[in-house]
């Protein structure tokens, strides 16, 4: 008995419904994406900042109509804040209840203990949030490179058995497994055994042509011939050894910023003095300055 039915009918269906809540995907990404759900495998998707990974686990859940669970990751993130903890004040407060509650000293220990290692008590985070929800759920763990190698061994263990052991409580098994996404941006790699678990999303920077439909999804007040040019100097700053190359993200807030102008050409002049809405670097803004110029003879 399959343990949910599938959300998407074909890869078509994906990219359509993907669309409808304005994420355009390819079709690497809409097949990914068919096959994550149909083999029930969390997703992993990897790429440079900006280039939609995150957004892509916000469309899914809003095209299947599912909760978005997200564990965001950092150096430093334990168990404690990525799985569950116990509510020490809390129990401290009903610890101290309990003892004056009674004339000759309190109750039970064991009531005591009993009491405090329940439900109640428990602070629930993303991951035991995820696994526990009987509604349809994404749970996206975004940015799992940041986070310590540890929590690669946490993840594994509930993405293997949708399982979590409470050691007071018991296991929680997972009555409806959630589709999974994790996204990295690639600053180290992760655990061959992570990898194995999951489907393996490349998501690179767009073709122009796509970029070009993002930038006017997003955007729909621009004329095309100003998306156009928009996307040909991404690409061309893309293309120069840059410090940060500008990603989708920077296309959209450019595009916002030609229209705010009331640009009607995207001339060298109007892209020298907008720059800083892409490039974020002084030597990026130097070379590039430089590259246009000469590009402009
Ligand atoms: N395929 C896409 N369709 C529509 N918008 C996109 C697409 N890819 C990226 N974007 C836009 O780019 C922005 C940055 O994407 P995001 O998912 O935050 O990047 P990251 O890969 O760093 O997680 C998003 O807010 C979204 O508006
Ligand atoms: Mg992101």
């Amino acid at each position: 008995m399959p343990l949910q039915e599938h959300a998407f009918a074909d890869v078509a269906d994906v990219r359509e419904r993907l669309r409808a809540t304005g994420y355009l995907a390819d079709e690497a990404i809409a097949t990914t994406v068919f096959l994550a759900d149909r083999l029930h495998k969390p997703l992993l998707v990897e790429g440079p900042a900006g280039v939609g990974k995150t957004e892509l686990a916000k469309a899914l859940a809003s095209s299947v109509g599912a909760e978005l669970i997200r564990l965001q990751c950092y150096e430093g993130l334990d168990e404690a804040r990525a799985l569950y903890e116990w509510n020490y004040k809390k129990q401290l407060l009903r610890i101290q209840a309990g003892a004056g509650s009674d004339a000759d000293g309190g109750e039970g220990w064991q009531q005591a203990h009993d009491d405090i290692f329940s439900e109640e008590f428990l602070l629930s985070r993303p991951l035991l949030t995820a696994i526990r929800r009987t509604e349809p759920t994404v749970l996206l763990v975004d940015e799992t490179d940041k986070a310590d190698v540890e929590v690669e061994g946490l993840l594994l263990e509930v993405l293997s058995d949708f399982q979590v052991t409470i050691p007071e409580l018991g296991t929680i098994t997972a009555a409806r497994r959630p589709f999974v996404v994790l996204t990295s941006n690639a600053t180290r790699e992760l655990s061959e055994a992570l990898k194995r678990r999951c489907l393996y999303l490349n998501l690179d920077y767009p073709s122009a042509e796509r970029e070009k439909e993002i930038v006017l999804a997003r955007v729909p007040d621009l004329p095309e011939k100003l998306a156009e040019s928009l996307v040909r100097i991404v690409r061309a700053l893309r293309a120069m050894e840059l410090k940060k190359a500008p990603s989708i993200a920077e296309s959209i807030d450019w595009a916002h910023t030609v229209l705010a102008l009331g640009f009607d050409t995207f001339d060298e002049a109007a892209v020298a003095s907008t720059l800083g809405v892409v490039l974020k670097h002084a030597s990026d803004h130097a070379r590039a300055i430089d590259h246009l110029k000469l590009a402009a003879n």
